[in-house]
């Protein structure tokens, strides 16, 4: 029998990533250049019919238990909410989740929910006004506020929050902003900055590692593992207290939770349950495969839903054992940046 979406080291992808734009609305320095990137034609983007097929497919055929939303910026589709209602109708109890940053949400949020949407995830590096625009290029901060509290509102929860952290720029703001997220009862996320970016600026010294997140948050917070299982997310979660004064284990009731995404520093690849599809229907079997599959190509040629069922596994079975990015700049210079910026892939 068909073994869903297995690969040669023995994982098996269940958590699907969807690019549905490779549009953005903000020029984040970690992932765009400031001019942005040529889009592409509408023409070779997938269509809402498309996304309906190649999602069904991986449900009902490959093992699919998970579906998240990406971008560039998902809001910016156009017929978002009738993509996502299209796909509740067919899968009525699919989890479906959507990155986005934050930009028109406040007005959209319970459009997304009606429409069947289950949970959300905003990026949001900075509380000052003057650094969120300096990191997105955009003055959006305000916006990206009321989107976050929107979607709270609207039943979108639970929120979480991703914050890229950057050397001399949001780095020191962790704690406020740790505080900030546990004050409303969004979980926060300090995300590793991984080489992604368009204008290929990442480097090893520069990046602000989970060791030192740790260390930037203890001067206010006292992290304890969470007990419940990872499954294979990025995100390594802790119980957080306050640390109280001559105190090393803080004391008072937990505050909430804080994820530490260290894809560069403590990787998760050999636990990855991901496949994602980009915004022109490229199977990628990891953020970092060099190999891409035109699932999309293939569909527009008529083939059947058996054949490209085939080519999706075949893809996956290709998926490479891990991104080898966690010794760049130290004793493994051999990494290759690949061309696409996180924004044409999809985070
Ligand atoms: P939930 O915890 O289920 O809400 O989702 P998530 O954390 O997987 O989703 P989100 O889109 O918010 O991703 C958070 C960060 O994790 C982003 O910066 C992603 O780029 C990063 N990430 C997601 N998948 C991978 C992956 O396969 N490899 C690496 N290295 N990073 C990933
Ligand atoms: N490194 C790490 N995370 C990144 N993101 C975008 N670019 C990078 C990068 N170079 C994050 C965004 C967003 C998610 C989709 O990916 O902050 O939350
Ligand atoms: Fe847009 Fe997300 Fe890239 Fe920022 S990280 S430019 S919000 S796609």
């Amino acid at each position: 029998a068909p073994a869903g979406l297995a690969d040669r080291y023995g994982r098996r992808a269940t958590d699907m990533r969807l690019s549905l734009t490779d549009k953005c609305n903000l020029r984040c320095t970690y992932c765009m250049p400031a001019e942005g990137l040529e889009w592409l034609s509408k023409q070779a983007v997938m269509t809402a019919a498309e996304i309906v097929r190649i999602v069904d497919i991986g449900v009902g055929q490959l093992g699919v238990r998970e579906l998240r939303l990406t971008g560039g910026e998902p809001l910016v589709r156009h017929d978002l909410v009738d993509i996502i209602a299209a796909l509740r109708s067919n899968h009525p109890d699919l989890p479906i989740s959507m990155t986005t940053n934050g930009v028109g949400l406040a007005k959209k949020a319970a459009a997304l929910k009606a429409a069947g949407l289950t949970r959300i995830n905003v990026s949001l590096d900075s509380l000052h006004e003057e650094t969120f625009t300096q990191l997105t290029r955009r003055p959006f901060l305000d916006q990206v506020l009321a989107g976050v509290d929107a979607a709270w509102a609207a039943g979108l929860g639970p929120v979480k929050l991703n914050a890229v952290l950057m050397r001399g720029i949001n780095d020191a703001e962790a704690p406020s902003l740790l505080d900030w997220a546990l004050g409303r009862g969004y979980e926060l996320r300090f995300i590793e900055q991984m080489p992604l970016d368009a204008d290929h600026g990442w480097t090893r010294r520069n990046m602000i590692t989970a060791a030192e997140i740790r260390q930037l948050l203890s001067a206010d917070f006292v992290l304890s593992p969470d007990s419940r299982a990872r499954d294979g997310a990025p995100a390594e979660r802790f119980e957080v207290r306050r640390r109280t004064a001559g105190s090393d284990h803080g004391s008072g009731p937990v505050l909430g939770t804080v994820g530490i995404i260290a894809s560069v520093t403590e990787p998760f690849c050999s636990d990855c349950r991901r496949t994602r599809i980009t915004a022109e229907g490229k199977i990628m079997s990891c953020l970092f495969s060099r190999e891409e599959f035109d699932l999309l190509g293939l569909l527009r040629t008529g083939a059947s839903d058996e054949a490209l069922a085939r080519r999706w596994q075949d893809a996956m079975w290709l998926k490479p054992k891990a991104h080898g990015m966690d010794h760049v700049g130290l004793d493994a210079p051999d990494f290759v940046q690949p061309d696409r910026s996180m924004s044409a892939i999809g985070g």
